[in-house]
């Protein structure tokens, strides 16, 4: 008999799945607005967080520096609180089965739709020189990441929506085909803690890609953190009294709420209603109190990174739990397909 609420396995726990690409350094939005949430899901739910190493073969065919940066986003997580020990960390790679269905789902997926998706639209414009058949395909690898778990809950941010849907999709389409296999999974909503973190020249958030000065990430080193926020845009500070902050401004207040202690924001609060606020002032505190935090992840991350004994035995220890739900799934997608005769 199929359990078909989310998540149903071997534990009472529900599934929760998500990936993350090993490209580019994590950044400060990356910390606040998804693994800060994933180190408080991993007391609660069967975790599978997974490094899409695959997916990353779409954009990044060169594969000189993938050993490294899949150590580095592995380090990089555990470095923020993620524990090997609670959930499965893993390589997409080394799970053969979420190739193999993969592989099922594309027969599940028309093309016409997978055409239409915004990422790869987007994807093409950038780089029309290799619109690869993967990169078409990306969504169909995605869903099989997250329903070879049965997972029934994914943190994902709002570009990776539309994605999600096409998952629920192919989860529908495989089980009105075939038979009930899949939970339709869900989007995990963190509620309040779904965090924005604005870039520091004022426009949009930070990202793994954009303007890389106005992003602070967790392996930039002190003088580094210190140069950008006093870079950081400001003005010659209000003229009336408890004006409205201007965004760039309201950014650098935001950013302080993170990683300051409340009667310091207060203060600058105070300063900024009276028209006496300082912004140079105020710079280089919200810069001691960011890299009193990201100092210490820094460290620990460059650790974790010079130990390969350690990150093999994470990325075995990762594997060997994400395969026991990936062969469980195949053999009944194997089965409830009609490929069950011998
Ligand atoms: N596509 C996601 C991104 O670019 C990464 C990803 C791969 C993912 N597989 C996943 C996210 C499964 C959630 C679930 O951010």
């Amino acid at each position: 008999m199929t359990d078909m609420k989310p998540g149903a396995g071997a534990s009472k726990k529900k599934t929760v799945m998500s990936g993350i690409r090993p490209t580019g350094f994590l950044h400060l939005g990356n910390y606040f607005g998804a693994i800060r949430n994933y180190v408080k899901m991993q007391e609660e739910y069967d975790c599978f967080f997974m490094v899409a190493d695959l997916h990353s073969l779409t954009t990044h065919p060169d594969t000189k520096e993938l050993k490294t940066n899949v150590h580095r986003v592995l380090a990089e997580n555990i470095a923020c609180g993620l524990d090997p020990e609670k959930a499965a960390l893993f390589c997409q790679s080394h799970v053969y089965e979420i190739s193999e269905l993969y592989l099922y789902l594309n027969m599940l997926a028309y093309t016409g739709e997978l055409e239409k998706t915004v990422t790869f639209k987007d994807k093409i414009r950038q780089h029309p020189e290799n619109v690869n058949a993967g990169l078409l395909t990306y969504p169909v690898l995605m869903a099989a990441d997250i329903l070879i778990h049965r997972a029934g809950y994914v943190p994902v941010g709002k570009d990776q929506e539309q994605h999600l849907e096409m998952a629920r999709t192919y989860a529908k389409r495989f089980n009105h085909r075939y038979g009930e296999i899949f939970p339709e999974p869900e989007a995990f909503n963190f509620g309040e803690n779904l965090l924005k973190i604005p870039s520091l020249d004022g426009g949009g958030k930070m990202s793994k890609s954009e303007n890389q000065m106005a992003t602070l990430y967790l392996a930039d080193d002190d003088e580094m953190i210190r140069k950008k926020i006093m870079k950081a845009k400001t003005d010659a500070g209000p003229a009336e009294l408890n004006s409205v902050k201007p965004d760039y401004i309201e950014n650098i207040f935001q950013l302080m709420q993170l990683v300051s202690a409340q009667d310091v924001i207060e203060k600058f609060e105070s300063d900024f209603n009276h028209c006496s606020i300082r912004y140079g002032n105020m710079k280089k505190q919200l810069a001691e109190d960011m890299v009193r935090f990201i100092n210490p992840i820094r460290q620990k991350a460059a650790d974790i990174m010079m130990d390969e004994k350690y990150l093999q035995e994470v990325m075995e220890k990762g594997a060997e739990k994400a395969r026991v739900s990936s062969v469980a799934t195949m053999k009944m997608v194997r089965e409830a397909s009609g490929l069950n005769y011998f």
